[in-house]
């Protein structure tokens, strides 16, 4: 049965993530195994030419949710009672990916058109919430448990948040849970000013919450007692050997120059 999705804006923006976890996942040696992305792909009624998403994109989504899978999997080995809140969640199913054991509780957190995409496609597991509500909204936490350790995963979330927005979430977050780790991908200032040249954010209308994180301790200055605890460049990892040998060579001068570098990186905080 073919699932027909209506999306503009921000919301529409996790479709061209969905395609290309798809995409890789198609691959005959993938970075990232989501046979869920693929399945959900084939089922949506949705013109994903039109997101003109080529390889380099494809890979790049890859990498990106392969390194937030593996910070998420070591917080949640370290706690495996913990709280995960997975924001800005889209059609993402990590908790599949990470395969979590029974003592958590898991929330995808999106606004209530994805969720409502979301539990067409996929079934929910006892311990795994959905909640349909912006993540900005306050009321939703009310009914998180705030007596364990929190896990919390943005991935291509931040980017679309005013500093204002960020700063209010966290501190939300920080307050509600006894300690946890926060972790997500960021943009600097230069990657906010062009990000919106990007093929898939411009066929969506996305607008960008404008701010650009350049030093990762800005956010502890926003945000009273979370900590920076560690960050995860890409363009030096081992799978960037799945680009062209021309994306190679161009990652290679990016790494060079610390403006370039960290147009998109990952950061995690605890606290
Ligand atoms: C680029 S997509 C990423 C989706 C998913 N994390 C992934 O990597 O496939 C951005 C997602 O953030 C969600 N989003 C953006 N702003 C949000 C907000 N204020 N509250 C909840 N979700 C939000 C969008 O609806 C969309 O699903």
């Amino acid at each position: 049965m073919t699932e027909r999705v209506a999306l503009s804006g921000v919301t529409e923006t996790m479709l061209a993530t969905l395609y290309c976890k798809a995409l890789e996942s198609r691959e005959p040696s993938p970075l990232l195994a989501d046979e869920q992305a693929e399945r959900a792909v084939e089922r949506i009624d949705y013109d994903f030419a039109k997101l003109k998403i080529d390889r380099s994109t494809a890979i790049a989504t890859a990498i990106r949710a392969l390194y937030l899978d593996r910070w998420a999997g070591e917080a949640l080995d370290e706690h495996p009672d913990a709280v995960v809140l997975h924001l800005g969640c889209g059609l993402d199913t990590r908790s599949d990916r990470l395969s979590p054991g029974p003592g958590l509780t898991w929330y995808d957190v999106d606004y209530p058109e994805v969720i409502e995409i979301r539990r067409r496609l996929f079934s929910e597991r006892p311990g795994h919430h959905q909640v349909a509500a912006s993540v900005t909204d306050p009321a939703w936490l009310a009914g998180v448990p705030a007596d364990r350790p929190a896990v919390i995963v943005a991935e291509g979330l931040v980017q679309y948040l005013a500093k204002e927005q960020i700063a209010e979430l966290f501190t939300r977050l920080v307050t509600h849970f006894p300690s946890g780790a926060v972790m997500f991908d960021a943009w600097n200032s230069l990657a906010m000013r062009s990000g919106s040249r990007q093929k898939a954010i411009k066929a969506s209308g996305a607008k960008l919450g404008g701010f650009g994180i350049n030093d990762p301790r800005i956010i502890e200055t926003l945000v009273p007692g979370l900590r920076f605890d560690a960050e995860q460049t890409f363009l030096d990892v081992p799978e960037m050997v799945n680009f062209s040998k021309a994306g190679q060579t161009a990652f290679k001068m990016m790494n060079h120059v610390p403006a370039l570098r960290n147009m998109g990186r990952l950061l995690r905080y605890r606290f």
